[in-house]
């Protein structure tokens, strides 16, 4: 892990944003919890997004779907077949990788050094034989490339084969009975299998969508990147039926609607890109990803796939249960065509975390001192304001305390009266909280306070009867 991202990890864990799963057990790899600050900021971004979605668009309505399903969801999703991850093992270190990723790091590897014709072809050359599945040929593509295993430091590879990532578990009480259920990994088939039952009971029309947020499990190998890849995690995906034929347009519609959602909060334009696909997965007809320059590089974010009616279709062969929609405008019955977009809360904290992530060097009287905060757009901050009396007495504690009780009911907020007030700004920084309130000796003459801002440590001179309008002003988009 490079520097950047040692960073934000430890910052993450010092100041309650994200820990290693069963951290006294030394941690599960791919997995981690959510603190008090992290579980607020994440909160925020899904109310942010299930929000902008369902209210901003008048036909797309939420769903809570299970994460268990019937099994044949599955078979018919194509993922009991093809959901799966090249691996090889190293004989020496006995040490499990995808072979794709080896070969993209070596990739990755020309073109930091400048050779991006050679990285091109041989990620080409990959893209072709994964394709084609020619394992064999992706195995001696790792050993004519001396890809030599990180921990042995051997090219002595086994073969390479396919690994489902689905995790499965068992239903039923007694060993016998019980059948094999997988952890959904994707929501999405919780949306087809229920796109009838909304269309009728939300009577919507074509075109309209359906919105959820939930767990979703992977059984990754590559784990790395702190919570970039999990083994579980939260999607947020939305899927859009609409009319045979009219897909593009609205694929075209939701990427620009994305994009344009992650520059709202506050997203720098020059670190997003589009990632348009070449190679296309079984059901689509288009595919593009939402890319962010983190720490370590462009990476996906958000995924927005033309899916046709691949999944309707394929459902409505397993189930034997008409999936059609009739559309009186144009008098006919058919399969809708789907644009989803998909989006991981994992990876959307990971990315705005990051971005926020700032150090400035300031001075310090005679020293130059570095000065770390959170620049997190107000609205998704987990704390919206702290409120200091100066000093721990001569009534400065209760009127401090009858602020923070007047605005804590409309505000995440905090209340700390102990230690210097230079210290406990500071902390209020590190988590982002984007105002301070400070009850000092003129409050109790005149009814006003400072309110210090995070970003510019500017402080302005308010009424108390402002705070509430001029905070929530604020706090919104
Ligand atoms: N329904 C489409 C679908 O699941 P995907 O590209 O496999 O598409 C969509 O996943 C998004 O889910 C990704 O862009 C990413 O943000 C998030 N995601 C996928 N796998 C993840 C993992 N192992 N850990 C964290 N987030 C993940």
């Amino acid at each position: 892990e490079n520097n950047e991202l040692k960073k934000i990890i430890a910052h993450a864990k010092e100041y309650g944003f994200v820990y290693p799963s069963s951290e006294i057990y030394d941690g599960l790899q791919a997995v981690y919890d959510y603190g008090a600050y992290g579980s607020e900021l994440k909160k925020n971004l899904k109310d942010l997004w299930w929000q902008t979605m369902t209210k901003l668009n008048q036909n797309v309505v939420g769903i809570d779907a299970a994460i268990f399903m019937h099994p044949l969801t599955w078979k018919a999703s194509g993922h009991v077949d093809s959901f799966t991850d090249p691996l090889i093992d190293n004989k020496d270190s006995n040490k499990r990788y995808r072979a794709d990723v080896l070969v993209e790091d070596k990739a990755a590897e020309y073109e930091n050094a400048g050779d991006k014709e050679r990285a091109d072809a041989l990620l080409k050359k990959l893209g072709q034989l994964l394709e084609a599945e020619e394992l064999e040929a992706v195995r001696e593509l790792i050993i004519e490339e001396e890809i030599a295993c990180p921990i042995s430091g051997t090219t002595n590879w086994t073969e390479v084969r396919q690994f489902n990532l689905m995790f499965d578990t068992q239903v039923g009480a007694v060993a016998e009975d019980s059948s094999k259920i997988y952890l959904r990994p994707e929501t999405a088939q919780g949306i087809f299998v229920n796109f009838l039952n909304v269309q009728k009971t939300a009577r919507q029309k074509i075109p309209f969508g359906i919105a959820q947020i939930g767990k979703a499990f992977r059984n990754e190998i590559v784990a790395r990147q702190f919570i970039f890849r999990m083994r579980e995690f939260e999607q947020m995906e939305m899927q859009f039926f609409v009319r045979p034929g009219e897909e593009m347009k609205w694929y075209e519609h939701w990427k620009e609607t994305r994009l344009k959602w992650h520059k709202a909060i506050g997203l720098p334009a020059e670190d997003l890109r589009f990632h348009d696909h070449e190679k296309l997965a079984h059901y689509a007809n288009a595919a593009t990803d939402i890319e962010y320059k983190f720490p370590f590089g462009f990476k996906e974010v958000e995924g927005i796939h033309s899916r046709t009616d691949f999944d309707l279709t394929q459902h409505q062969e397993l189930s034997k249960k008409k999936l059609q929609y009739f559309d009186t405008e144009i008098n006919k019955n058919y399969i809708p065509y789907v644009v989803e977009t998909s989006i991981g809360a994992d990876r959307l904290f990971l990315m705005v975390l990051s971005n926020s992530f700032t150090e400035e060097e300031v001075q310090d009287g005679e020293k130059v001192k570095t000065r770390t905060y959170l620049k997190l757009h107000p609205a998704i901050a987990p704390v919206k304001a702290a409120v200091f009396p100066l000093i721990k007495k001569n009534g400065l504690p209760e009127k401090a305390k009858e602020i923070f009780d007047d605005l804590r009911y409309d505000f995440n907020m905090i209340y700390e009266e102990n230690q210097a007030i230079g210290k406990r700004y500071v902390r209020q920084d590190l988590i982002g909280t984007p105002f301070c309130i400070a009850v000092d000796f003129q409050t109790l003459e005149d009814n006003t306070v400072t309110v210090r801002h995070r970003d510019t440590t500017e402080q302005l001179r308010m009424p108390i009867s402002d705070l509430r309008a001029y905070i929530g002003k604020e706090v919104s988009f």
